[in-house]
């Protein structure tokens, strides 16, 4: 048997309030449709078929690729949103199903479904059964399509909540989750019949399940699951409910490969960590950062597609993007790593450090209030506090390098394009605007002058000044 998902995704969302089709609004990372289609890969689907409408095509199909790749789905068009059923109908047309291959209907916005929750759906799926669906107990079933059974509990129909007519019905908790798997020639059958005599004047996919009962009572089956994993996102509220549920599940999942997690940091689906790292609370790891093994990231950091080596040490409230990190590096506290950073092996970026497209080569420090940018650092050089890379003419960027084991001064200045080489000693609050030759020390500051007892007579003068500035205003 085949098996053939299709996720329903042609709906406008219009609750979410946004310009942004629903199915591809963020939750832990990735677009919200990635998470019904990495469940159907997951339990086998040989295709995915991802129903949206014309307007939302190239948005969800770009989204998705770029979590799941162009091959791993389709998509097919509703073209106008005439109910599920018709959402179904644009899904199957066109596909070469024998009618005994499995279809699973998931949709879009339904995000907390796994495989295991799945795969009795389709293990139901043997010769009397035809078509199998989930069901939950609902402590408010309003809005819900409620389960209708006969006086000896088979399944006689769903009847949508705005076509409920007796107020037994109403109470009916039992109600469908909208996800099902069938047999393509049944399905496509009872699709072809659906009608739209209905409260809302739409082909309804659930009048399948009327249909199929109709003739073959014995086909229908219903598997009651668990609400939580059907809980649906239709507006911002429960986008972030749902993804709360999805950074637990995240962080449970790396607590169980041996990463330590202190408190509720919160870690995208798209990042990846060895074991015996410790993520510490108000962390916020994003893209495609990679964290390796025995690294701790301490309280608050932001780290947003980072390639961090193992034994690093994170010190709290760093904030770092699009860079990459070496083995046993330091980093903080309030250390800002932005684009193009590339720190080496066991280097040391202290507090109020910033850096920027800039390579600080194996072992090299700067540990405080410094700027380094279009910069290359060499081995073992010491940056002292204060100094500034001015890489900026007000037009253009231009690059400084500096070399091994050199020594620069606090409170420097480096106006690029410049060059410091190997070994050279560049003194305290020197402003550096010509290359220094290697080993060279380059003192670049106005000299000082000391005045014998000029201090103690300025304090004087200063102090009766004030004195007289008090007086006046009091008189
Ligand atoms: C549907 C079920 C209801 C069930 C509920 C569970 C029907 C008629 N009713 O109701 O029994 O209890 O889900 O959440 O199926 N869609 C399209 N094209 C359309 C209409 C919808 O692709 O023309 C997509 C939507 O984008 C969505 C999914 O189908 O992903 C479900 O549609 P929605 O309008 O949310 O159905 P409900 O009224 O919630
Ligand atoms: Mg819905």
């Amino acid at each position: 048997m085949n098996l053939v998902t299709l996720i329903l995704a042609a709906g406008h969302g219009t609750r979410m309030k946004s310009t942004l089709p629903k199915v591809i609004h963020p939750a832990c990372g990735r677009p919200l449709v990635y998470y019904p289609t990495k469940a159907a890969l997951d339990v086998g689907s040989d295709r995915v078929v991802v129903v949206v409408n014309p307007e939302t095509q190239a948005p969800v199909s770009s989204a998705l690729s770029e979590h799941v790749g162009s091959e791993a789905f389709q998509t097919a068009i509703q073209e106008i949103p005439r109910g599920t059923g018709d959402a179904a109908r644009s899904g199957l047309q066109g596909l070469q199903l024998s009618p005994e291959d499995g279809v699973l209907i998931l949709s879009g916005d339904v995000p907390l479904l796994s495989a295991d929750d799945l795969r009795p759906l389709i293990d139901a799926l043997g010769s009397d059964c035809s078509l199998a669906f989930l069901t939950f107990r609902a402590e408010d079933p309003t809005g819900y399509g409620r389960i209708l059974r006969n006086e000896s509990g088979k399944v006689v129909e769903i009847r949508e909540h705005k076509d409920l007519e007796t107020d037994a019905h109403r109470a009916v908790t039992e109600v469908n989750a909208g996800v099902y798997a069938a047999r393509a020639g049944e399905l496509i059958a009872a699709l072809s019949r659906l009608n739209s005599q209905n409260a809302q004047g739409e082909l309804y996919l659930t009048d399948i399940v009327a249909d199929i009962a109709s003739r073959k009572p014995e086909a229908v089956r219903t598997i009651e699951s668990n609400p939580e994993a059907l809980s649906g996102v239709n507006d911002r509220a429960q986008l972030s409910l749902i993804e709360q549920i999805l950074f637990a599940r995240i962080r449970a999942r790396w607590a169980q490969r041996g990463v330590s997690i202190v408190g509720a940091p919160l870690i995208d689906d798209t990042v990846e960590l060895s074991s015996e790292v410790r993520v510490e609370d108000g962390v916020r790891l994003r893209g495609k950062t990679r964290v390796g093994t025995g690294t701790i990231l301490d309280v608050g950091s932001v780290v947003d597609e980072v390639s961090i080596g193992s034994h690093v040490l994170i010190k709290p409230y760093c904030v770092l993007t699009d860079s990459r990190v070496g083995d046993g590096v330091q980093l903080g506290p309030f250390a800002h790593l932005r684009p193009g950073s590339v720190l080496e092996e066991g280097v040391h970026i202290g507090n109020f450090v910033e850096t920027k497209n800039t390579l600080v080569k194996k072992g090299a420090k700067a540990n405080h209030l410094t700027y380094l940018g279009d910069a290359e650092v060499g081995e073992k050089s010491n940056i002292g506090a204060g100094t500034i890379i001015c890489n900026y003419d007000g037009f253009q960027k231009q690059k400084t390098v500096i070399g091994k084991g050199v020594f620069i001064g606090s409170d420097s200045q480096l106006i690029a394009p410049v060059t410091v080489g190997d070994n050279a000693y560049v003194a305290t609050a020197t402003t550096v605007n010509r290359d220094v030759p290697d080993g060279a020390l380059a003192i670049g500051r106005s000299r000082q002058q000391n005045k014998e007892g000029y201090g103690l007579a300025l304090r004087q003068r200063l102090s009766e000044a004030a004195a007289e500035a008090r007086a006046k205003k009091g008189g």
